[in-house]
């Protein structure tokens, strides 16, 4: 099966990227599968059921989201319609929406998308390492599903290591978001599990972490809070990671860094 992730999309220069680049990337990579982060889509918090739709047209497969999950209200009900948007699973019982999915992919085959938060540096929530496990145990790898893929957002690159190497032949492919930079360790781990711990953001790198850089910088500069800060509005870097995995074990033959447009310099499939 072959894989594509994309992390955060932050704002419009985000979405654009989405909605101009997507389709065609999709193609290109014959992607069967494409999972996008869209925890800051709206304006840099929160995602609204329209974005979430304009992702589904331009290609996407499962939308997953983070700490700003709750950001735009409208959400919530749309959450409860719609479960190929998902919010991260260790929410407290009784949270509104779902915490993984499982989505048909073509030739007769199935994919688990979990989207999990981390606990250090982040709110606490239910632990994280205990409610991935007992979804990967629910849907075995080659024969429940074909594939699984785990959105890991998180702060900690330890957290997400950890979470890694834990399930390191149970996961088709354990990915971070959150930090919104893409790290350069993307690679296949010793029991098959293709891993990168940051897939980086879809947004304006001329920024801070996707924001306006002189106002996210002056926080740091007068320990004040600020104005709201709004999304940089340049170009953006597509960014994310592309698997190719084997149907019958679930596991990832290669991995390949996805950076395109924008500042960053491009890396493909
Ligand atoms: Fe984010
Ligand atoms: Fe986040």
């Amino acid at each position: 099966m072959n894989i594509l992730f994309l992390g955060d999309v932050v704002g419009r220069s985000g979405r654009d990227a989405i909605a101009g680049r997507l389709p065609a990337l999709r193609q290109r990579v014959a992607a069967d599968l494409v999972v996008v982060n869209g925890e800051n889509a709206s304006h840099g918090y929160g995602l609204a059921p329209d974005m979430a739709r304009a992702f589904f047209a331009a290609g996407a497969d499962v939308v997953t989201l983070g700490n700003h999950a709750w950001d735009r209200k409208e959400i919530i009900p749309f959450l409860e319609q719609e479960r190929r948007v998902i919010r991260p699973v260790n929410f407290p019982p009784g949270t509104p929406g779902h915490g993984f999915v499982v989505v048909d992919v073509p030739g007769n085959r199935k994919a688990l998308v979990v989207n999990v938060m981390g606990r250090l540096f982040m709110d606490a929530l239910d632990d994280p390492f205990r409610a991935v496990q007992a979804l990967l145990q629910q849907h075995p790898l080659g024969r429940a599903v074909q594939a699984s893929v785990v959105d890991v957002h998180a702060e900690a690159t330890s957290e997400k290591q950890a979470l890694a190497t834990s399930f390191d032949g149970l996961a088709s492919l354990v990915v971070g978001t959150h930090t919104h930079v893409p790290t350069a360790d993307h690679r296949v781990l010793p029991g098959g599990t293709a891993y990168q711990t940051d897939a980086g953001m879809c947004g304006d790198y001329d920024s801070v972490i996707g924001m306006q850089k002189a106002p996210a910088a002056l926080r740091f500069w007068r320990k004040m809070p600020g104005e709201k800060l709004a999304p940089a509005e340049g170009e953006a870097t597509l960014c994310g990671v592309f698997v190719e995995t084997d149907d019958a074990t679930g596991l990832a033959r290669r991995v390949r860094a996805i950076r395109e447009g924008g500042r960053l310099e491009a890396a493909g499939e």
